[in-house]
């Protein structure tokens, strides 16, 4: 690790991805000895806090959100001692000065000047002004011996045209090196385990295209509300949430082609690669191929408008325009407030066509592969076996495992992500690419989509009663 002292500001600490996250995140790190020994964590929030109150906060966020390790009354202490707080508000240039001030008074007590690790943990409608500001001023600064990194979480914009736009902004500003556009599912565990299971098995290599796979379906279910973030959710839906940048992310590692090497460049290329081939939705397919629906009761948070036509789940079939891949359809299915929680990639194989065990004859059903990415790392292989008796007819069979869990390891992928930013690895984060080709593919849907109804469907349940899966 790093022994150059380094300062990590959050923008938007006091938000909900900070308590949940973020914070027990940086706590971990700090006891299992994986920040650098020199560090200062400082907070930006508009509530008019002083650091003790804000090192409250802290406390009860780190305590309520369940961090992956016991921690000691001493560590949690020690934790917060390397903690303040400015107060402000990101529209307000004097937030800024401010800010520096307090980064480089931290500098001045240390006689070195420091790395600078800026957490953009907020609305994207900020990102602009946030960018421009911390420049301007000197607050996103580099000394001759420093890195400063700019970690921006997703969505990275509202549509493919703002998207383009803070991407011209960022790079007048900044260097692609400093900049770390964030999709924490590409640093989970389960997620980086696709590569290996597609391409470490001879098994699974082979028959992996358009020859053997029927359909893709990629889950996202989960039992959560959108409860405390209704003032970020408004306007973002699902969709932008979840579907522009995590499950496209599932489905560009379940098609992309295997990577001569594990360099940066090579995988997120052909992640790049994958997501450019979406087939575009068009007036004519939108009816069926997406459709969008609100969970019951969502009108009446409040900071929602009684009328809000924000989606809180979606399905899509889509198809990758990839030789490979010709025919397949994937499907995407996510939302909140249902009956279970689950995140799971589902390969369905063809059933087999011809020879003894042709279809018609015996009851055999298509192969299927199920990868889980939570709420456990499970794969499963539904294959076809005999049926004990007389005859030959067959009866299906899963065979599964669990991934076991380390406590030592690093669990929460936000620790990774934080890990990696300031190491410097941009492995597991997007280049901008792959966050336009996805916008490419989104944007129209959100342009047209308001034309389809909006479904509703009863929390806790499984969903609205219409579906364009087909599967
Ligand atoms: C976030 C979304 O990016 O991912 C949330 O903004 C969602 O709406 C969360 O709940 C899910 O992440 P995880 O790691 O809990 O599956």
């Amino acid at each position: 690790m790093d022994t150059q002292s380094t300062q990590i500001i959050i923008l938007g600490g006091t938000g909900d991805l900070s308590q949940r996250k973020l914070l027990p995140a940086l706590l971990d790190l700090f006891s299992r000895g994986m920040l650098p020994t020199v560090f200062h964590i400082v907070g930006l929030a508009r509530s008019q806090w002083g650091r003790e109150e804000y090192r409250s906060f802290v406390r009860k966020a780190i305590s309520e959100h369940n961090p992956h390790l016991e921690h000691s009354e001493e560590q949690i202490s020690d934790f917060c001692n390397h903690i303040s707080y400015v107060s402000g508000s990101f529209d307000d240039a004097t937030s800024y000065d401010r800010l520096k001030e307090t980064l480089d008074t931290f500098d001045t007590q240390q006689g070195t000047p420091s790395n600078r690790l800026f957490y953009l943990a907020v609305p994207p409608k900020f990102y602009g002004q946030i960018f421009t500001d911390l420049k301007t001023t000197k607050t996103a600064i580099e000394f001759e011996s420093t890195w400063t990194h700019i970690l921006v979480e997703k969505p990275f914009g509202n549509n493919l045209a703002t998207a383009q736009k803070l991407d011209v902004l960022l790079a007048e500003l900044y260097r692609e090196d400093q900049i770390f556009r964030i999709d924490h599912y590409l640093a989970k565990e389960a997620v980086q385990n696709i590569l290996s299971f597609r391409f470490a098995n001879t098994l699974t290599q082979t028959p992996w295209n358009k020859d053997s796979i029927s359909s893709v379906h990629i889950k996202m279910f989960e039992k959560i509300d959108v409860g405390a973030r209704a003032g970020f959710y408004e306007g973002v839906g699902a969709l932008r949430d979840v579907g522009q940048n995590h499950l496209l992310q599932l489905l560009a590692l379940v098609a992309m082609r295997e990577p001569e090497s594990f360099d940066i460049e090579s995988i997120r290329t052909l992640r790049a690669e994958v997501l450019s081939a979406l087939k575009p939705v068009s007036a004519d397919t939108l009816a069926d191929t997406v459709l969008r629906a609100q969970y019951q009761g969502y009108q009446a948070i409040a900071d929602i408008s009684p009328d809000s036509q924000t989606e809180t789940y979606f399905e899509m079939k889509t198809e990758v325009e990839l030789e490979e891949w010709e025919g397949v359809p994937f499907y995407i299915q996510a939302g909140k407030a249902l009956n279970r929680a689950e995140v799971s990639i589902t390969i369905n194989f063809s059933d087999i066509a011809s020879g003894l065990f042709e279809t018609k004859s015996c009851l055999s059903v298509g192969n299927k592969i199920t990868l889980t990415i939570s709420p456990e790392q499970t794969i499963s292989i539904t294959i076809n076996a005999k049926s004990p008796g007389l005859g030959y007819q067959l009866e299906s069979r899963t065979l599964s495992f669990t991934c076991d869990k380390e406590p030592t390891e690093i669990k929460n992928s936000y620790e990774k992500v934080l890990y990696d930013s300031i190491i410097g690895d941009q492995t597991l984060f997007t280049k901008t690419q792959e966050v336009l080709a996805a916008w490419e593919y989104i944007t129209p849907i959100l342009d047209m989509w308001h034309d389809l109804p909006l479904h509703t469907y009863k929390k806790d349940s499984e969903g609205p009663d219409k579906t364009i899966l087909n599967i």
